[in-house]
Order: C-alpha cells, then structure tokens, then sequence
C-alpha cells in the first residue's frame, strides 16, 4: 500500500470512498441514517488538496481504499475526515493515513493534531484513543472546537466528543 497526496483527479472517488465508508453505520440502528448521508463537497476537496492536507491510500493496483484530509487551525492539524472503503477497512488503512498526517504535523513543526468524532462508535472515539488521541474535557476545548461541535450538534450530530494528538 502507497500513501500519497491527493490529487485534483481523484477526487471523484474520494466521494465514492466517503459514501461506501459510511456504509459501516448501517449496523448500528441509532445511527443508520449517516449509511446515507452527505458527503463532503467537490470544493471541499478542491481546498483540502490545494493546502497539501489531504493523502490517500492506494493498493498494488492503483486502486484508492482510503482517505485522510485535514486543515491547518493555528498550530494545529485538525482532522476533517478520515474513511476507508468498506471493503477495506480493519486492515489498517485508517492507522497508516492517521500515520501520515502526524509525521506530515512532525515536518511542519505543529503542536497537534485535533478532531471530533462518535464518542460511542467502536471504530470513532476507541479507534483514535487506541491510536494515541485523548478525550478533551468541556474545560480543555479551545472556542475553535468548541464551535465545531456546537455547529455539529445543530447538524443534528449527537455524541460527538473532541479528541487530540499532542505532538512531543
Ligand atoms: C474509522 C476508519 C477510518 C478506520 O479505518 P480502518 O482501516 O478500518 O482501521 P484499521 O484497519 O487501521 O483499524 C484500526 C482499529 O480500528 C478497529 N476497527 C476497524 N473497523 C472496526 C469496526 N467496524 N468495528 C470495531 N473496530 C473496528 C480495528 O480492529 C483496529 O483496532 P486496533 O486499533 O486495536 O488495531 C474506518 O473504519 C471507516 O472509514 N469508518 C467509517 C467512516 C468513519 O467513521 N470515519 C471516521 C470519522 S471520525
């Protein structure tokens, strides 16, 4: 497997890759309903791949599995989305992009990495604690994540917590 910037032509299957991830949310009746949510939008991408923060996941075959993009908050890369084709996933596509955003962090001298995910999600809150991301107490958000949750919320997201990756 080759981890390698996103490029404006893979776009497309970033999307697919977004929406056949999300499949995974089908098991858990609470939140089916994400099984067919919306994905982020051609601009979106456009802006991540511009910034150099956004990297994929490719096999032998040239084929993309997954993706991980990001934004630069001040010292900190915050973490946009991180998904892995369905048919991919538990074979540590998702640790080896995580892998790539921080040594990416590392090089640009950042402070840490940040994110907000389903704190009751096997595969959200427990997949990053078990990578090394602690849960951020209400006290410890800065206005920035704290506002991204409240925008969640008022997206009708429930049960999400923010996580971070303090770099040495
Ligand atoms: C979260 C996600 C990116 C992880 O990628 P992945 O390639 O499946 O993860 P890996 O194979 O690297 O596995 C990492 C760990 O997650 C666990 N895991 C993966 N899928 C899981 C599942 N469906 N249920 C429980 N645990 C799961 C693995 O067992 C592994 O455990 P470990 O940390 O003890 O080794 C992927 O599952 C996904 O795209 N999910 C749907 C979209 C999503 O929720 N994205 C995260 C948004 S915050």
């Amino acid at each position: 497997m080759l981890v390698r910037p996103a490029r404006h032509e893979d776009v497309p299957q970033l999307m697919a890759i977004e929406r056949s991830a999300a499949r995974a949310f089908a098991q858990r009746p609470e939140r089916a309903w994400l099984a067919q949510g919306e994905v982020l939008a051609v601009d979106a991408h456009r802006m991540f791949i511009e910034t150099a923060c956004s990297w994929v996941a490719e096999n032998a075959q040239g084929e993309l599995l997954g993706f991980i993009c990001a934004r630069l908050e001040g010292r900190a890369l915050h973490i946009e989305e991180l998904s892995v084709r369905l048919e991919a996933q538990g074979q540590g596509v998702g640790r080896r992009l995580l892998d790539e955003a921080v040594a990416v962090a590392r090089r640009r001298c950042l402070q840490q990495l940040t994110l907000t995910t389903f704190a009751d999600v096997p595969w959200n809150a427990p997949f990053y604690a078990r990578y090394g991301f602690e849960l951020m107490a209400s006290e410890q958000l800065s206005p920035r994540l704290s506002a991204v949750l409240a925008s969640e919320r008022a997206h009708g997201l429930e049960g999400r917590c923010a996580m971070r990756l303090v770099l040495a």
